[in-house]
């Protein structure tokens, strides 16, 4: 093995929106990216659809859009954090379109903005209807790939982290792709924006690699999880037996979709005064229950949309026609699936993790924003603020920025990739007994099970990282007896009042459960 390799750069684990946003926040510091794919592919930012919520419309405030996080968040948003991010929304925007995202405007140059779930008004800002995540990807990487003060490693996975008396001292990283020995590398700060977990479930909305490992790591070097028991199950995912499943946005039903099951029946209309347009927990519920009668949920954008659909909803439109589904002559059959983690590593309001040393932002994340269910698009617009607030933490703690040497990384032979067959019992066995339904027994099964497949793991610490998470997850499910938001307990299926707070809890805290 190699010695440490000084990279005099602040290192960014993950180059999703959270990552390449804060590389660029902290220019002129000297900075590196890692990221296991090519930039642009694997990261969440640039699947997400709906697109970035903002108070831009005539009569919104911030404070209502808090007030709609606040709700939807189901007792447990930190209402502070709230107000922080929810008042940086139009910034962001407008930081972005001078960037050139080409956000949708009408004829009089105002932004067009949909409605989604829980929102109390149309105030999604979008991008040629639901491309907002790969536009404004696009535009991020096209700005650091010109940034002189970047550098992106591609290809190298981060696998451990470095810590020296209690404090983030480096990261570990390994070639993504094939087995490699593993090479320390030690910046002037090191930034997780690794991204969420959802990955971890056999039916999901995410990217391949989108499985905790950013949230394991942090554990595992003893950062404080925060909400771990929150993943949100998106109501309509595509139901072709993908894997992942193609996202049908919510805003089709903020444009009068309807979701109906096999009989013809209107089925949200009974279980909430909503309907289609309820908290997304409670939709996601529904179509699961729908599917567990072998009623099959089924989106219907024909009378709302149409043939509109293919000019309005591209992504959609293809995901369609890649399964053989016409949504303007056919409902979509629609399934819950795992889509955003909720929890993640706790951070303050500048995004600092409990762990001296470590700055955190974006999915990985657990700022309090989202509570025990995050209100659609709040995710793309937690990403941009909390990686601002990092990156200006971070820069006031640099001193005068000095020009670093770009990092070349030689990697020796060894180690170990993840075992295809132990990832996907892992994730089969969260899809089962950790899902959008969870009781004390499965929550136990899960856990032994979970436990077994990290002996399996031996030294790939890779997977390692994704059991951490997967037991953060179960642990706190079992340690939450009531069902709130996401969180869903058959044995206790009533919102208990003195549970409503936030779940802490370090990964040794997990496993001695
Ligand atoms: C969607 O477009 O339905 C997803 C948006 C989000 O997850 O915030």
């Amino acid at each position: 093995m190699t010695g440490p390799v000084e990279t005099g750069r602040v290192v960014i684990i993950g180059a999703g929106l959270a990552g390449l946003s804060a590389a660029l926040d902290l220019a002129p510091h000297p900075v590196l990216v890692i990221t296991p794919e090519v930039l642009g592919e694997g990261a969440s930012s640039a699947w997400a659809q709906g697109g970035v919520a903002a108070a831009m419309g005539p009569g919104d405030s911030p404070a209502d859009h808090a007030a709609d996080t606040l709700r939807a968040g189901a007792g447990t948003v930190d209402a502070a954090v709230a107000r922080q991010i929810t008042a940086a929304a139009p910034e962001q925007i407008a930081a972005l379109a001078d960037l050139g995202v080409p956000f949708d405007r009408n004829a009089a140059g105002a932004f067009v903005l949909s409605r989604e779930a829980a929102h109390g008004r149309a105030r999604v800002v979008r991008v040629k209807g639901d491309q907002a995540g790969h536009e404004i990807m696009q535009t991020l990487i096209r700005t650091v790939r010109a940034a002189a003060s970047v550098q992106v490693l591609e290809g190298v996975i981060a696998s451990g982290l470095e810590t020296s008396a209690g404090r983030v001292t480096g990261v570990w990283v390994e070639r993504a792709d094939m087995p490699s020995g593993r090479v320390l590398i030690r910046g002037a700060a090191v930034l997780m924006a690794g991204g969420g977990s959802a990955g971890l479930y056999a039916v999901t909305t995410n990217p391949p690699r989108v499985r905790g490992q950013g949230i394991g790591m942090a554990a595992r070097a003893g950062a404080i999880i925060a909400d771990a028991e929150f993943v949100q199950f998106h109501p309509t995912a595509i139901d072709t037996g993908q894997d992942p499943a193609p996202l049908a946005t919510e805003a089709l039903r903020g444009e009068g979709a309807v979701l109906v099951n096999r009989l013809g029946e209107r089925f949200m209309q009974a279980v909430h005064p909503d309907a289609e347009l309820a908290p997304r927990d409670i939709v996601a519920r529904a179509i699961f229950a729908q599917g567990q009668a072998g009623l099959r949920p089924m989106l219907d954008t024909r009378a709302a949309i149409g043939a509109e659909l293919t000019e309005r909803f591209p992504a959609v439109a293809a995901a369609c026609a890649q399964a053989g589904i016409d949504p303007a002559t056919q409902a979509i059959p629609v399934t819950a699936a795992a889509h955003y983690h909720m929890g993640g590593v706790e951070t303050g309001p500048e995004g600092r993790a409990s762990l001296p040393g470590l700055w955190v932002c974006g999915e990985a994340a657990s700022t309090g924003l989202h509570g025990a269910n995050r209100l659609a698009s709040n995710g793309l617009l937690e990403a941009r603020v909390m990686a601002q607030a990092c990156a200006e933490d971070i820069a006031r703690g640099l001193g005068t920025p000095a020009p670093a040497a770009p990092v070349v990384l030689t990697f020796s032979p060894g180690g170990e990739t993840p075992d295809p067959a132990l990832i996907a019992r892992l994730r089969r066995v969260m899809t089962d007994h950790v899902g959008v339904l969870r009781n004390e027994d499965g929550l136990a099964l899960a856990l032994a099970e979970i436990a077994a497949i990290e002996v399996q793991a031996g030294a790939c610490e890779c997977l390692r990282n994704m059991t951490a998470t997967a037991t953060l997850i179960a642990a706190a499910a079992v340690l939450r007896r009531e069902s709130r938001g996401g969180h869903f307990r058959t044995d206790f299926p009533r919102t208990d009042p003195a549970q409503a707070h936030r779940s802490r809890l370090t990964l040794a805290q997990a496993v001695a459960l």
